[in-house]
């Protein structure tokens, strides 16, 4: 299983504090989101090494990580913080309406089996719940931007190829010593099977870098890369 292969190689992008991604752009949006909710009860869906949950420690009484990596749920479980749970979204080995919250923090675009996992998530949930969700967008998992695959133009302009992004199909994703499958769903896939389940959409977002330090960081500002959804379940 990738994830596993890659583990060791994750655990080092993520350091203490997280990726780019997570630490400039992510966290304290998706960190606002839970803190407004204030659950009681939170699944941190394909929580990889945990890190997200520990940030979340103290704040939730029930709270409980999940994947199917047992390379990176052994790094999560030495460093604490939540109950670490092996299993995949497919098949979530909880009751229904056990939490108040669901979060999958950039690994809806990593599970395969989608729609079933969507139909796991809205029974775990009780009614009236919340699922919040970061992902990458489907621009970025049509094009190899995230590998960084920006074409320098002869006039200095950067161009980007973006395929077959109306076809929800599987990427072989590359970066830092990690080599793992992606799953690239259009913005519509997501939309149509959340409403289909009866979800009501709470929020959007597509976080920027706040105040760019660097020209670098400004780039990351240029083109669609990351969203945040929250949706609601029925009830
Ligand atoms: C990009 S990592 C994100 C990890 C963590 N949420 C974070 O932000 O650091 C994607 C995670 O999804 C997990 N994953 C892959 N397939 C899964 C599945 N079917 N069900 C649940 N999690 C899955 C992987 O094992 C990996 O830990």
């Amino acid at each position: 299983m990738d994830w596993d292969s890659s583990a060791r190689a994750w655990i080092e992008a993520q350091g203490t504090h997280g990726d780019f991604s997570r630490r400039r752009v992510l966290d304290v949006p998706m960190l606002d989101r839970v803190h407004a909710f204030a659950p009681r009860a939170l699944l941190d869906l394909g929580c990889g090494e945990g890190r997200f949950c520990r940030l979340l420690a103290d704040k939730v009484e029930t709270l409980v990580g999940l994947d199917p990596s047992k390379a990176l749920l052994c790094r999560a479980r030495e460093l604490g913080g939540a109950q670490f749970v092996h299993g995949r979204a497919e098949a979530l080995p909880f009751e229904r309406a056990t939490f108040d919250m669901v979060v999958s923090y950039l690994s809806l675009l990593d599970i395969e089996g989608i729609e079933v996992a969507l139909d796991e998530v809205k029974r775990v949930l009780r009614p009236g719940g919340r699922f919040l969700f970061a992902n990458l967008t489907g621009f970025a998992t049509a094009s190899d931007i995230k590998s960084g695959g920006w074409r320098v133009q002869p006039d200095g302009a950067r161009k980007i190829i973006v395929r077959r992004y109306l076809e929800p199909h599987a990427v072989k994703a590359e970066w830092k010593g990690i080599t793992v499958t992606n799953w690239h769903r259009p913005l519509s896939f997501y939309m149509t099977h959340l409403l289909e389940r009866g979800m009501t959409l709470t929020h959007f977002d597509e976080p920027a870098v706040p105040e760019p330090a660097d020209l670098k960081e400004q780039a990351y500002n240029n083109a669609p890369y990351q969203l945040i959804m929250e949706w609601q379940a029925p009830g």
